[in-house]
């Protein structure tokens, strides 16, 4: 008896095996298992999401999915997500992976890689099909890609006489101006200490022609670029066009503080573009590229791609549903009606959706010019490292020649191979 159970042990582990759930399976080998599924994605803010959703559930009501919301920072996110797959659980389906995310789940074998040839790639924005991919092969497909915008107050800036600004030297003398003379803030972003700021400082890095890392985070270049970035945000808070108040922003305090009309420019996302049309800064605001050093800046290249979990038991319902909800009648709503930048290209040059988003043209050029952030399944730890120096500066709890001299050293340290 006791021989037998070792026996039984194995076959059964044989068994699990064969559904290809580590990440050597082969693609598109995932076990031919339906049912019901579970959705994990992050809080949906402007509640754009369920409708969606339902359009598939109304036409498999054997694979129905259910959404499950996680907390709004991509931090906690992903430590949610990384708590239940660590633990092997089935309880998530289908996973909405931030694109920095892709490398370090596909290392340790959490999702399956999947076959190329099921997905239209070709009509996606290359970039964007990168941030999916990790050593060559596809691990998730784009959902919705993203990148950082401008949002400035129209309205004010025209009575001015005023363009947006193109250089940050601008951004400052029309942020100190205007926020003076209307009594609102000037400029806010994401800064609190989480992925939010380390994108708003790679943004400023990299409109300052630098680049702190290299595209697999192997290579440390912490330079005046870097200086200048960190100059740029400290003089923002020190003479107050920066309010204090924007040191604990994230995406969604900016968007609301900007929409409640109480400043004059912000650093968003474009989600923020589609509930500010129907707010109290209705028809008074418009969007732009980001603003650099010298001239105009890059943006961060953000986004979420949609994985299937090793430990699923419904993989064949869940890559049915990826392919519907990434193919291009989904994708068009998702812009449509949730303000999120689709991942088919073509969608940015379709005339009845510029007659919505007229800044569709100026999101593509974002999009196309945008940066991946490093590539490398350490890349939590890499970001850990970056907001918390920046954070630090920014309360002026250390100089900003201490805080670059940190940022180095505890980036080589980290970056170093463990
Ligand atoms: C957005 C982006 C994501 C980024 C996050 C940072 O959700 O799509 O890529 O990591 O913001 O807060």
């Amino acid at each position: 008896m006791s021989r037998l159970v070792p026996l039984l042990l194995a076959a059964a582990l044989l068994l699990a095996g064969c559904g290809g759930a580590g990440g050597d399976a082969d693609p598109g080998a995932a076990p031919a298992a339906t049912g019901p599924m579970t959705f994990v994605v992050g809080k949906d803010t402007t509640s754009y999401f369920q409708p969606l959703l339902d359009r598939w559930n109304r036409a498999h009501p054997a694979d129905q999915v259910r959404m499950l919301e996680l907390p709004e920072a991509a931090d906690e996110q992903r430590a949610q997500m990384v708590a239940n797959l660590q633990a092997g659980s089935d309880r998530y389906d289908i996973l909405a992976l931030d694109v920095i995310w892709t490398a370090e789940f596909a290392e340790a074998g959490w999702i399956v890689p999947l076959d190329r040839g099921m997905f239209p790639l070709d009509r996606f924005f290359p970039g964007v099909v990168a941030t999916a991919m990790y050593k060559g092969r596809l691990y998730a497909v784009p959902y919705s890609t993203n990148a950082g915008l401008l949002y400035y107050r129209k309205d004010l800036l025209d009575a001015a006489g005023l363009k947006p600004p193109k250089t940050w030297a601008e951004l400052r003398e029309q942020a100190k101006r205007l926020s003076r003379e209307h009594g609102l803030g000037g400029y806010a972003g994401q800064f609190l200490p989480y992925e939010g700021l380390t994108v708003n400082f790679l943004e400023a890095v990299q409109s300052a022609g630098g680049e702190l890392l290299n595209a697999d985070g192997t290579a440390v270049n912490v330079d005046a670029a870097a200086e200048r970035a960190l100059e740029f945000l400290t003089t923002g808070v020190r003479e107050g066009w920066i309010p204090q108040e924007a040191l604990s922003y994230k995406e969604e305090e900016t968007r609301l503080a900007f929409q409640e009309g109480r400043y004059v420019f912000a650093r968003n996302w474009p989600h923020a573009y589609g509930p500010a049309k129907n707010s109290p800064i209705k028809g008074k605001f418009a969007v732009a590229p980001l603003p650099g050093a010298d001239g105009p800046g890059t943006s961060t290249l953000g986004g979420y791609n949609l994985a299937i979990n090793a430990a699923s038991k419904r993989q064949k319902s869940a890559l049915e549903f990826i392919r519907f909800f990434t193919g291009i009648d989904i994708q068009r709503l998702v812009l449509a009606e949730g303000s999120f930048p689709p991942v088919w290209a073509e969608l940015y040059d379709d005339p009845e959706l510029i007659k919505e988003y007229p800044y569709l043209p100026v999101l593509k050029e974002t999009i196309l010019r945008a940066r991946p952030r490093p590539v490398n399944a350490d890349y939590n730890q890499i970001s850990l490292v970056i907001a918390g120096n920046v954070s630090d500066a920014l309360a002026f709890r250390r100089s900003g020649a201490e805080t670059i001299a940190r940022l180095r050293e505890q980036l080589i340290e980290t970056t170093r191979n463990p």
